[in-house]
């Protein structure tokens, strides 16, 4: 796949039409790019990602006419809105085309002009049938009662004098490439879509339209535009500065076309090759589509025009209201989701349950557990200090490896989804490795004065951020602030952007540093399920935000009066009923059982900014839950008492958000003259045990 003595990979994202806001489908091609590019910076490999947007389509223009603004309004407005998107989802672009821009209009007529002067352009009458919607040329024979059988849309009959780009006359040579490149175009079953296509016979292509006074005017023949496509794709060649020798001019050919499959076979696999053969420019050295977002309800692709796929921005502030992260971790959450729930080269169902249903599994639970837990042992064990260990486990440290390879494996077939999926498997194995060793049992006998102990909880404790720091490596091009944010629990200030490759190997973590307070970077959501009306906010075509329904005030159940006075916050302690109360409000056991009472562990605790009263508590209920909640003890309990303490908690308390930070429960305390005196189990009690 890669060359490593290649100067650049250039890799593009398609070009997205201006006639909507941007939504998850188009993430899903940016997202997927900025992973493969920030992957093989990682490799060492000089990266350039190219995005954009088309803007000369019919489709744009009716759009802006439709919607009653100057069309070059329009598409500076919406083209400011895919640039701001994909800022907010950390797409790390280097260039940023427009099809209105003067350069690629100057690239675009000089690409048309040598391909006229070679004889490769012709005029002669065009008669047949357009879809705007499309925005292709439809054969008769795929025209049934006045729209495209494939796509449903309607067409309209076009008859006009036009230009003609030789297509016909580059079958066979594209077949002999498609052949002797077999990685030119992947997957291989699109491939041979391909093939079937070409073999088929390909006809010679109109490439004009009357000029209407929108696209771009063809060259010597002001009363014809250029067909969109056509235009399009010399984007990728725009942006290298071509046809001037500019210090971009080796970027060409680029290394990957990445889009979805119904831009693949005729346009990217087919047209776009044959105009550069017929220039003589080298070819792309590969060409990949993935499959499509589907919706339930919804026939073929989910878009613009049919809804159901959510603004990528409303849905990183979604994940943030519903979890408690910030809105830049659930940006890469949300990165990680689409990555890992997409099955790269086929369609998949796309589904915001099924999206906040793994953000617990793995990242929560999963990821979120390995650090934290790995910290805070280290935290209470060997004082924060990353322990100099004569050895580690090799079993881990092999599959370390292994995954590494399988990772690779994976990014090079553009199998996003499966180079996430080997990195959980080394997530998985060390979580388990951790219930296996048992550290805490080997920190008591440890503490007891067995030397054996001693020796094997800092090689176990070795090994845990060993691999927690491999993962935050081989994470960084789909999460790069939580890998950064990994990075740093572990005590290692390195840029997620600086980690080369051969810092993922075994063994780079230095004994001696200091990790940090475990704090959860990826807080639990509770409230999985998703009503009609959020749902529709969430996905609505319409291009207004519904504020209201993804408002943080919607999103908390109780809200704070003010400030100064805030209602009690949960982990307040409980204060007890007067006897009066008690009498008068007897409750059965069935309203008691009701209540979920948990034995917790304190993983970590801190001070809430500008809170004098509240302390922020990470505690561990059982195996997979780790919770924030916010207590009301600050005036009572030092921050560093607590961690490793054993609490009691209201487990089932609904989620309720103070100064920004989502309280996911409730600890136990008895009220003594005003002042919170903690529950705590008597013995040693598992984390998670039910009290009743
Ligand atoms: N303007 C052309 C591309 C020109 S490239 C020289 C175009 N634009 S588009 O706005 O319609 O974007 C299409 C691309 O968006 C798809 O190829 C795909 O990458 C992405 N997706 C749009 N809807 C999608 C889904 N429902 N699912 C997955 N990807 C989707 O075509």
């Amino acid at each position: 796949m890669t060359d490593p003595q290649h100067k650049t990979y250039y890799i593009t994202t398609p070009i997205y039409y201006v006639n909507g806001l941007p939504h998850v489908g188009a993430a899903l091609t940016t997202v997927a790019c900025d992973v493969l590019a920030r992957y093989h910076r990682l490799r060492g490999h000089n990266a350039w990602l190219l995005t954009g947007t088309d803007e000369n389509a019919s489709k744009v223009h009716e759009a802006a006419l439709e919607a009653g603004i100057p069309p070059l309004q329009f598409v500076e407005d919406l083209s400011a809105a895919f640039h701001t998107c994909w800022q907010q989802l950390h797409v790390g672009f280097d260039d940023f085309i427009r099809t209105t821009e003067p350069r690629h209009l100057r690239a675009v007529q000089e690409f048309v002009a040598r391909l006229r002067e070679r004889g490769y352009v012709y005029s002669a009458p065009y008669e047949g049938w357009y879809s705007v919607s499309d925005e292709t040329f439809v054969p008769d024979n795929e025209v049934e009662d006045g729209v495209f059988k494939k796509t449903g849309k309607p067409v309209v009959r076009v008859k006009e004098e036009s230009y003609f780009f030789r297509l016909s006359a580059f079958g066979d040579r594209l077949l002999a490439h498609i052949e002797a490149n077999p990685d030119f175009l992947l997957p291989e079953f699109r491939r041979n879509e391909v093939i079937a296509f070409i073999k088929e016979g390909l006809r010679d292509m109109s490439i004009t339209r009357s000029n209407r006074g929108w696209g771009i005017p063809f060259p010597g023949d002001e009363s014809k535009v250029i067909y969109v496509w056509f235009d399009a794709l010399i984007n990728y060649l725009a942006a290298t500065g071509w046809p001037e020798r500019t210090e971009r001019e080796s970027f060409w050919p680029a290394d990957v076309h990445f889009m979805g499959k119904e831009i693949f076979v005729r346009f990217h696999a087919t047209l776009w090759p044959a105009m550069l053969m017929a220039l003589d420019l080298p070819l792309p050295k590969q060409i990949y589509a993935h499959g499509w977002w589907t919706v339930r309800g919804i026939e073929g692709k989910a878009g613009k025009s049919t809804g159901g796929l959510p603004h990528p921005t409303r849905l990183s502030q979604f994940i943030a209201m519903r979890s408690g992260a910030s809105f830049a971790l659930a940006a890469d959450a949300q990165r990680y989701l689409l990555c890992r729930e997409m099955n790269f080269g086929l369609d998949t169902e796309f589904n915001v349950e099924n999206l906040l249903r793994r953000y617990n599994t793995d990242l929560a639970n999963d990821l979120g557990n390995l650090l934290n837990r790995s910290v805070n042992m280290v935290t209470r064990y060997l004082e924060g200090v990353v322990p100099e260990a004569p050895d580690h486990d090799h079993e881990i440290a092999a599959l370390a490896l292994q995954v590494r390879e399988e990772f690779t494996h994976a990014m090079a077939e553009f199998r996003l989804n499966a180079a996430l999926e080997s990195v959980w498997k080394l997530v998985g194995r060390l979580n388990k490795y951790i219930d296996e060793t048992a550290p805490w049992s080997l920190a008591k006998a440890a503490a007891a004065g067995d030397p054996t102990s001693a020796t094997a909880l800092r090689q176990v404790l070795y090994t845990c951020l060993e691999s927690t720091r491999i993962v935050a490596g081989l994470v960084a091009p789909f999460m790069p602030v939580a890998s950064r944010a990994i990075l740093e629990q572990l005590g290692l200030e390195t840029d997620s952007t600086a980690l080369r490759w051969p810092d993922l190997a075994w063994g780079r973590l230095a004994p001696g540093s200091s990790v940090r307070p475990p704090h959860p970077l990826f807080p639990r959501i509770q409230d999985l399920a998703i009503d009609a009306a959020t749902l529709f906010a969430l996905c609505s075509a319409e291009t207004g935000v519904a504020s209201d329904v993804l408002s943080p005030e919607k999103e908390s159940t109780n809200k704070v009066s003010s400030p100064d006075v805030p209602t009690p916050p949960p982990g307040t302690p409980v204060t007890p009923m007067t006897p009066a109360e008690e009498v008068a409000q007897p409750i059965t056991i069935e309203e008691f059982m009701k209540v979920q009472l948990r034995v917790a562990e304190v993983l970590a605790a801190e001070p809430v900014p500008n809170a004098t009263k509240l302390l922020r508590l990470t505690v561990q209920v059982g195996e997979e839950d780790t919770r924030t909640i916010l207590a009301g003890i600050a005036e009572y309990y030092a921050p560093e008492a607590l961690v490793g303490r054993k609490v009691v908690i209201v487990a089932n308390l609904q989620p309720r958000k103070m100064r920004g930070i989502e309280s996911q429960g409730m600890l136990l305390a008895a009220d003594v003259e005003g002042r919170a005196v903690l529950l705590s189990p008597e013995d040693a009690v598992p984390s998670g045990a039910r009290v009743r």
